[in-house]
């Protein structure tokens, strides 16, 4: 297995610049030690200069962005261009998270940002998800409405640059034990590659990276990745202590072994 993330959301998270730019440099410190891993910061938007400038050049870091306008320049109150992030080298962008589909953004506009995101060579974390799991599988239809609206007049050469992130929004922002469990989690990325393979075909559909976001934590990491067939984690709240972020790399190095071992 290749490619393998770790994004950070940090959400709202520091609030003072110095803060934000010793997280970086913290996390940088425990990334270097687990090669295998990619860690993707996304720090607020205000932040992305002196985070960007803490990771410096290091292979297995990224930096990231929490949203991306659809525009690159012009009126936009608030937004923040692609062209603004590749001045400051980020190279991925989460888009569509539940936090901001629950401000109002529709799957309209979330289709126009990934389609920027792959013109301008930004790497796309798309969050899909459901409210709540019904008995009936409803929850599926709306989790295959998001990745058809989500791929919607995207060439299909192009379907391998996207990442979906698979986020239960029941199971965000709890803790390990309120989140999937690795079996739920393997059946889910099955069918999110099923739906992109009817939409494309299975061998687009086996090259695209499918991340689970949702309480991640070092506690539940090493099942949920060797379990769950997905590529790595968007991290919500455990990306901001440096020491439980390092246990998540930690556990997945050590899953990535296991799976390794077993091929
Ligand atoms: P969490 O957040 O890890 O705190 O649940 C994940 C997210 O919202 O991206």
């Amino acid at each position: 297995m290749t490619n393998i993330l770790a994004v950070g959301n940090w959400k709202m998270n520091p609030v003072k610049k110095k803060d934000a730019e010793n997280l970086a440099k913290d996390i940088k410190k425990v990334a270097q030690k687990y090669k295998k891993v990619t860690a993707v910061l996304c720090p607020p938007a205000p932040y992305a200069d002196v985070v960007g400038g803490a990771l410096g050049r290091v292979k297995n870091l990224a930096l990231g962005a929490q949203d991306m306008s659809w525009q690159e320049k012009g009126s936009r109150t608030g937004h923040v261009s692609p062209l603004m992030l590749k001045d400051l080298g980020a190279t991925y962008a989460i888009i569509g998270h539940s936090e901001l589909r629950e401000l109002g953004e529709t799957d309209e506009v979330i289709n126009k940002k990934i389609r920027t995101a792959l013109l301008y060579g930004i790497t796309p974390i798309v969050c899909i998800g459901e409210r709540e799991r019904d008995e009936n599988g409803f929850y599926l239809g709306v989790i295959h409405k998001q990745i058809e609206s989500a791929l919607q007049g995207v060439l299909k050469k192009d379907f391998s640059s996207i990442i979906f992130a698979y986020e239960p929004i029941w199971a965000i922002g709890k803790s390990a034990r309120d989140a999937m469990t690795p079996h739920d989690l393997y059946e889910m990325s099955l069918y999110i590659k099923k739906t992109i393979a009817g939409l494309s075909s299975k061998t687009i559909a086996m090259n695209m990276r499918v991340l689970y976001g949702g309480s991640v934590e070092g506690e539940n990491a090493g099942a949920l990745f060797e379990g769950g067939d997905v590529n790595g984690f968007l991290i919500g709240h455990a990306s901001i202590v440096p020491s439980e972020f390092e246990s998540v790399l930690e556990n997945m190095t050590a899953a990535l072994k296991r799976l390794e071992k077993k091929e």
